[in-house]
């Protein structure tokens, strides 16, 4: 175990932002990241779990505790099982089931961070969720103080949401395990329109595994979401905001107003998100409220490719990057009447 004091984290984030921590511990076994938790839950110390560090946002203060990197390795697959260290990265297990010839997160291609950072979000992109293929998560629970193994339906999985995003402060994440399925080196049936249309088939065809995967990183790599240490466009959070699920009630006066701002014939993105309920789109409703592609004149901005990513461009501080977060979000509220909750975690500070 490797302990740091005053140790910078802005490193550690993929927004490469945020202050120091007390101290920093990183652990390279289970035993480890159990160990380094108790000590700090037994002194009364706070803690903070750092994984892949590409959904956290750092307050310049830093953090005043105990910040716990997650480098645990640990790839197992067994026939059409999976299991992964909290601290595997997340892209290359892809990169190996699709090698392996085993469907299911294919499409979850390309997404920065670690394996035990999965669940906790509920990770999706391009018609998968995590939800879908994870059948058991190993964590170590704070409360009871041992390690237990949650099935997928005991992490009540949601869109961008779990048990533990619910209760951050109760579980640290060990090992994830996932039942994959083979089919014969073919993809899982492509979901999302986008990606049906950049593979040349219809929703719910499947393709070569490798051609999905690769699909997939271009699409993402076109709206600045590949990570890539000389391109600032990428120095974000990948969404930084959730797509709002509207009632059918909220939905109507969201589209009525849509209508008077920008004309009768206006129609805002509407997907389905079970009964009676509506998801539209964050980043339609940015781009819509005047926050266009690269807006912003200081060192944080949208991102050139994708409304919806926030990005530093080099020498921001958090609270630049939080200035621009809370004006789109009192942007779009006026516009539009719907409030933008952020997607990823926040340290110190808040919105
Ligand atoms: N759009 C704009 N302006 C833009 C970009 C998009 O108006 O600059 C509108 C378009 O109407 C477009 C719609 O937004 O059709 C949806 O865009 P996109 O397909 O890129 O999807 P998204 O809803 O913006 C979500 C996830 C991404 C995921 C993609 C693909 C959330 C918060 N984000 O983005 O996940 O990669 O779908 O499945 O659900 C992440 O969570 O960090 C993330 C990158």
């Amino acid at each position: 175990m490797q302990v740091l004091h005053d140790a910078p984290l802005a490193p550690l984030t993929t927004f490469r932002l945020g202050g120091p921590a007390a101290r920093l511990v990183t652990a390279s076994t289970d035993a480890e990241v159990i160990a380094a938790v108790r000590e700090a839950d037994d002194s009364g110390t706070p803690l903070l779990v750092i994984g892949g560090g590409s959904n956290l946002v750092i307050g310049d203060k830093g953090f005043d505790g105990t910040a716990l990197r997650i480098a645990t390795r640990g790839v197992e697959l067994r026939g059409t099982t999976l299991e992964l260290a909290a601290g595997e990265v997340w892209t290359d297990a892809v990169a190996r089931t699709v090698e392996a010839g085993l469907a299911g997160v294919e499409c979850l291609a390309g997404i920065p961070g670690s394996a035990g950072a999965t669940p906790i979000q509920n990770v999706g992109a391009y018609g998968q969720e995590v939800s879908s293929t994870i059948t058991e998560v190993i964590a170590y629970d704070r409360r009871a103080g041992e390690t237990v193994t949650l099935t997928n339906e005991e992490c009540a999985f949601s869109y961008r949401h779990s048990r533990f995003k619910a209760d951050p402060e109760r579980y640290v994440v060990l090992r994830v395990r996932f039942e994959l399925e083979a089919a014969d080196g073919l993809s899982a049936p492509v979901k999302y329109a986008e990606a049906a249309r950049a593979l040349g088939v219809e929703p719910g065809d499947r393709v070569p595994l490798a051609d999905a995967r690769a699909t997939v990183l271009k699409l993402r790599a076109g709206k600045g979401m590949v990570l890539d240490a000389e391109d600032h466009d990428t120095w974000s959070a990948g969404s930084f905001f959730t797509n709002p699920i509207l009632t059918e009630e909220q939905f109507a006066a969201f589209r009525a107003r849509v209508r008077e701002r920008l004309g009768q014939d206006a129609e805002p993105p509407a997907y389905p998100a079970g009964e009676g309920r509506t998801k539209t789109s964050a980043a339609w409703l940015i781009d819509k409220a005047g926050f266009t592609k690269g807006y912003g004149t200081g060192p944080a901005r949208i991102s050139t490719k994708h409304t919806l990513a926030l990005t530093n461009r080099g020498g921001a501080t958090t609270e630049d990057l939080l200035a621009l977060a809370r004006e789109v979000v009192a942007g779009v509220r006026e516009a539009f009447g719907v409030t933008l909750v952020n997607e990823p975690v926040t340290v110190g500070v808040g919105l």
